[in-house]
């Protein structure tokens, strides 16, 4: 289970090291196109770490080449301190477009990278009905793709990702492509299973075009530059879980690293990017200064996908409970629990006895 507090990552071992990554591409219009130069990137057990970076910077190549599904054009990648040379064992992806089959249940298509894995059928049922469960898809075992709402294929998605009990996730987008409410619902929901330590892995690498996203929920951000795509900044997010978006250092950090991502930090904004990895109180307690809303209100939006405004309720964005259970989750969810209710004579419960 992961260490989820920052401070405990320094003495982490290394699951994934690139250094000096390198990845280009021949076009017959363009000749050799230079995606990556000169990438160095270490992830370690019990971290969470974010990409951020324009459309095109690189950031899926990067994942590709962390899996071992692509071999880069220079420098070297290891997983677990041995050299890449394929795809590698322990690590498995989370898909913008949730990639599922439609002709596979939501048990089968969970299953399935089991059975690739050569685990036995009683077995596989049994990862596959608990990471269904985990992530709050009890009573859909049954069900087809077609027949879920696109937060729900996504919950089969991170299933399908969990199942293996992965030592490193990526997560390409993930929640991209649901809407802003489905996003921040199953967003605060694999968080809190982090935050508890119930996620079945050691560490996410997560790209992202949204700053909140990312600064809710990595430990780490890394900010790609564009042509080529290579590291131009590392922020360590101090702030513990869970996040409290309406906090003003939260709300400075965010709208810092806009400035950063948009060519318009200061030196002060450099001073704080780098400052931001401390273990934080509230602002108000530290201190801090105002928010620099005038520069996100000013900064041009039209070079990649703003973050969505998600609606302000004043709480903390994970939510706690004494007992913390999937029936909880779902309670969360009215529109979810009201289909789960119905959906039931269907999809009988007892595929899963
Ligand atoms: N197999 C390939 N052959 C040729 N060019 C490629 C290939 N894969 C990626 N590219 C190019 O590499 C660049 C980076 O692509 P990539 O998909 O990694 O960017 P990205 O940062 O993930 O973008 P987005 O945020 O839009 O998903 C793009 O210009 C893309 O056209
Ligand atoms: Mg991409």
């Amino acid at each position: 289970m992961p260490e989820p507090v920052q401070a405990s990552t320094l003495a982490a071992p290394p699951i994934v090291e690139l250094v000096g990554v390198r990845q280009t591409f021949r076009s017959a219009d363009h000749g050799e196109h230079v995606v990556l130069d000169d990438v160095d990137l270490t992830i370690r057990e019990g971290e969470i770490v974010g990409l951020l970076g324009r459309s095109g910077s690189g950031k899926s190549t990067l994942l590709r080449i962390v899996s071992g599904l692509v071999a880069p054009s220079g420098g070297a990648v290891s997983w677990c301190g041995r050299p890449v040379t394929g795809p590698c064992d322990g690590l498995s992806m989370v898909f913008q477009t949730f990639a599922l089959f439609p002709w596979l249940t939501v048990l089968e298509n969970v299953e399935l990278g089991l059975e690739a894995l050569g685990i036995a059928a009683a077995e596989r049922r049994r990862r596959a009905l608990e990471a269904i469960d985990l992530i709050g898809l009890d009573g859909f075992e049954s069900a087809y793709p077609k027949e879920l709402s696109g937060g729900m294929r996504q919950r089969v998605g991170f299933s399908r990702a969990l199942v293996v009990h992965p030592r490193l996730m990526l997560l390409d987008e993930p929640f991209s492509a649901l809407d802003v409410l489905t996003a921040e619902t199953l967003r605060t929901d694999i968080i809190e299973l982090w935050v508890e330590g119930r996620l079945p892995l050691k560490s996410m690498l997560m790209v992202t075009h949204n700053i909140e996203e990312a600064v809710l929920m990595c430990d780490r951000i890394l900010i790609f530059s564009v042509n080529p795509g290579r590291v131009a900044a590392e922020i360590k997010v101090g702030f513990p879980h869970p996040r409290n978006r309406l906090d003003p250092a939260f709300r400075q950090l965010v709208d810092d690293i806009y400035a950063r991502m948009t060519n318009r930090a200061s030196e002060e904004i450099e001073r704080r990017l780098k400052d931001a990895g401390r273990d934080r109180a509230p602002a108000s307690a530290a201190g801090l200064a105002a928010p620099l809303h005038a520069v996100s209100a000013t900064a041009s939006r039209d070079c990649w996908k703003p973050s969505p405004r998600l609606p302000m309720t004043g709480k903390p964005t994970c939510r706690r409970s004494p007992t913390p259970s999937i029936s909880r989750r779902t309670n969360c969810f009215p529109s979810w629990r009201r289909r789960n209710s119905w959906a039931s004579p269907r999809w009988p419960t007892a595929m899963s006895a």
